[in-house]
């Protein structure tokens, strides 16, 4: 066993900036966790750029317009003191970036660039060509490695909290590379795994290790998680994989186009069109399809992201990793061809409740949550494309530094030798596990699941559905054995502890998402098509009492902005 000061879980943006943020004075002892090499975080997936009011490409732009566009675009369901706090933030942590060595596209004078995105009223989302995610990612890990006071857990996956009545001490992790099982200690604990949007197995953007390893825990431990039934379906995901084609190629002014040759999003956002906000563009192209105005039938239609007008010149340079991405996976080179593309799960609204913005902290005492992990909440119902970035990266520094205040204050808790066997016990019962079920089995039975009955579309009946075939494939989980019986990198054992986190996670959003009966943002309820303030306008909570999940409600905080009906 080993102790630290702070462990944070995840080497993705937002475990990254607040490992620097908590190892700057070069005081505390940090141990950073990640289940793959940091560099390999999903952060590094992210295209399109991030957004802050910079005010380059319009000089009125603002904090204020940025909070604005983040509060109507979350269908008014953001906590609007945090989403203050994370616009008024934002440029700054732009330039740090920049002075730490993020090669951001600039001007021809030579300033950050910026492009629209949608939802926004002007262009605002800083970028580096269509690679923000992966600059970012780099850039971050070349801080971190530079301070020696953190340790790199890398492969290590994240087996459970060690907690007591009152707080957090500790994790238990599984070394991927031996098989070892090893204790943290420490006074606080951050979890920064990534969403979960991988529960939607078949189509979604997300890397295939983004199972909710930090939610999934918190959920067991009785942290609660915040309007978890809100997940984002990224309108241009490639036709045939689901992978992500950026809103950048929106942003730099790409087409969607059915197969009429309409642009279509005239019907449904005369103003914005194509920059509309992701949940009413995904709609749309859905409702296309289904009134046979896509190309294609069932499962295998799709519409058309058009780019040819933009030239080659501005695909190559704007838009490089697009094209090839079409090319590889679509089999389409977007400067000749129009490029199928149908909505793909994406991102994850809801999360490890935070409850308290500025130090991101959860009702647990020492336990933290950051990035798409964490709930704050600042994207409320629908988040507004290039405002991940941008969150992880705020509330990532500002964690770090309520935390390094924190733990000067608190004594190293103590683990007993139970606390730290149970892991290692945990290990051993399911390497012991006798059983017919099959894990790829079992995991497409949820994808399927979960795709039919609680994607974009949803009503009583399917939720229902959803609720009790998840809850059956959880207790088939319980008779799938580890086939492999080796320790070394055993993704056999890794897979099967990842598919009890998605089948957990896809468990609660069905619950939350059956007891939401309105239509607000991502969340669309073909049975209560309107969005319900008066019975609505709140977050959920949702826990285990027991082994049953309870749902629980808490205010939105307003502070600026009465909620309006969303037009544009
Ligand atoms: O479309 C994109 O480039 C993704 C950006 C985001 O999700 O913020």
């Amino acid at each position: 066993m080993k102790n630290y000061d702070v462990v944070i879980v995840g080497g993705g943006g937002a475990g990254l900036r607040c490992a620097i943020e908590v190892a700057q004075d070069g005081e505390l002892k940090v141990a950073l966790v990640s289940k793959v090499y940091p560099t390999r975080s999903h952060t590094g997936a992210a295209q399109g750029g991030m957004n802050a009011a910079l005010a380059v490409a319009v000089a009125e732009d603002n904090p204020e317009t940025h909070a604005f566009d983040t509060i109507k675009g979350s269908d008014y369901l953001a906590d609007q003191d945090a989403v203050f706090f994370m616009t008024q933030n934002a440029p700054e942590i732009i330039y740090e970036l920049d002075r730490w060595g993020v090669p951001f596209s600039r001007t021809e004078e030579g300033k950050i660039a910026q492009r629209p995105f949608g939802g926004a009223s002007f262009p605002r989302t800083v970028f580096a060509a269509d690679k923000t995610g992966h600059v970012l990612l780099h850039t971050l890990f070349e801080q971190a490695l530079a301070r020696d006071n953190i340790d790199f857990y890398n492969e290590f996956f994240l087996i459970d909290l060690i907690r007591d009545e009152e707080r957090v001490k500790g994790v238990s992790i599984y070394d991927i590379k031996n098989g070892e099982v090893i204790t943290l200690g420490a006074k606080a604990v951050v979890l920064a795994t990534g969403g979960f949007a991988r529960i939607y197995w078949f189509r979604s953007t997300n890397a295939i290790g983004n199972t909710g390893d930090g939610q999934a825990v918190a959920l067991r431990n009785g942290v609660p998680l915040k309007d978890i039934e809100f997940i984002q379906f990224h309108p241009t995901g490639l036709a045939k994989t689901g992978i992500l084609l950026s809103e950048a190629c929106r942003g730099e002014g790409g087409y969607l186009v059915n197969k009429l040759g309409e642009r279509f999003m005239e019907r449904y956002a005369p103003q914005k069109m194509e920059l509309a906000p992701r949940d009413m563009v995904s709609r749309a192209i859905e409702y296309e399809i289904m009134e046979d105005r896509g190309f294609g039938k069932g499962a295998r239609a799709y519409v058309h992201l058009d780019l040819r007008h933009l030239g080659e010149q501005k695909i190559l340079e704007r838009l490089p990793q697009v094209r090839q991405l079409a090319i590889d996976f679509e089999g389409v080179d977007p400067v000749k061809d129009p490029v199928p593309i149908r909505p793909t799960a994406h991102y994850c609204m809801g999360g490890v409740h935070v409850s308290d913005y500025r130090t991101s902290e959860t009702p647990l005492k020492g336990l933290y949550a950051v990035g798409e992990c964490a709930c704050v909440s600042v994207h409320g119902a629908n988040r507004l494309g290039g405002n991940s970035l941008t969150e992880l990266i705020v509330f990532g520094k500002f964690a770090g530094q309520a935390i390094r205040q924190m733990v000067k204050d608190t004594p190293r808790p103590e683990i007993s030798e139970a606390e730290r066997r149970k892991g290692e016990e945990f290990i051993e019962s399911l390497m012991r596990r006798e059983g017919k079920g099959r894990l790829a089995e079992v995991r497409s039975e949820m994808g399927e699941i979960t795709w039919a009955k609680m994607g974009i579309f949803r009503d009583e009946k399917s939720l229902k559905e959803a609720y009790e075939e998840l809850s059956e494939l959880l207790q088939r989980w319980e008779s799938i054995p580890v086939v492999d019986k080796s320790k070394v990198f055993n993704t056999n054992l890794i897979e099967l502890l990842e598919l009890r986190n998605m089948l957990e996670l896809a468990r609660a959003v069905a619950y939350a998402a059956l007891h939401r009966k309105e239509s607000r943002g991502g969340h669309t309820r073909e049975d209560y098509p309107k969005r319900d303030d008066e019975n609505f306008l709140k977050h959920s909570l949702l826990r285990y009492s027991g082994d049953r999940l309870e749902l629980d409600y808490i205010p939105v905080v307003i502070t600026e902005y009465e909620p309006q009906e969303r037009k544009y």
